[in-house]
């Protein structure tokens, strides 16, 4: 069986990553992950790592500026040569030459139910507004700031005594088997 090549971008822990390779564990997986990249030391990474997949470290800071950091990510992710990119709590907005290099085969998840609070901080600002009901949304990259083609959403109940934390974390749990399922939609070749 061949499976579709796929590349994750994080920054953080990496759950959503976890789960991803998780599922590609399972034989009638239709993608495979061929490399993870981080913009920073993500503990996330270790999940690579001990899975025996390739991992890098593309860091803004040994760049001059933005357009030279973003042509790096394209050349790391090029090398990998991916059919999708999967944006797995990845906290930098991907510039113009990425999006020229792979549009409209990059994915985000993002810990809200877009269009309402995108950004980096989704749960707080769900919180902070007051709503009882956010969720997460698995969307399309575009030029914008988390305002791509939704794919999928999955509502979330806010409770009283939700912190931001135990908030994230519920969302979290349905955002795994989200993001995989998208993922293995997008990957089936049919
Ligand atoms: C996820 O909840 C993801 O939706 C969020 O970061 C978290 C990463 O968790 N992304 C954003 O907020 C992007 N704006 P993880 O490192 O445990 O997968």
């Amino acid at each position: 069986m061949t499976r579709t090549p796929i590349v994750v971008l994080i920054s953080g822990t990496g759950s959503n990553l976890a789960a991803l390779l998780s599922a590609a564990r399972e034989p009638e997986c239709p993608y495979v992950v061929v490399g993870v990249i981080a913009d920073r030391d993500a503990t996330g990474l270790d999940h690579a790592r001990s899975a025996g997949i390739p991992t890098e470290v593309v860091r803004l800071a040994d760049h001059p500026d933005r357009a030279a950091w973003d042509r790096a990510l394209v050349a790391a992710v090029r090398a990998l040569d991916p059919q999708l990119v999967v944006l797995a709590g990845f906290m930098k907005l991907v510039g113009p030459q990425v999006l020229d290099a792979f549009g409209g085969r990059i994915i985000n998840t993002h810990p809200a139910l877009l269009p309402s609070f995108p950004g980096a901080h989704g749960v707080q600002d769900a919180l902070a507004h007051g709503v009882k009901i956010t969720g997460v949304s698995v969307i399309e990259v575009d030029a914008g700031v988390d305002t791509g083609r939704i794919l999928a959403q999955v509502a979330v109940e806010v409770l009283d005594e939700d912190t931001e934390d135990t908030l994230h974390e519920r969302i979290k749990s349905v955002e795994q088997p989200l993001l995989v399922d998208v993922v293995r939609k997008l990957t089936t070749i049919r």
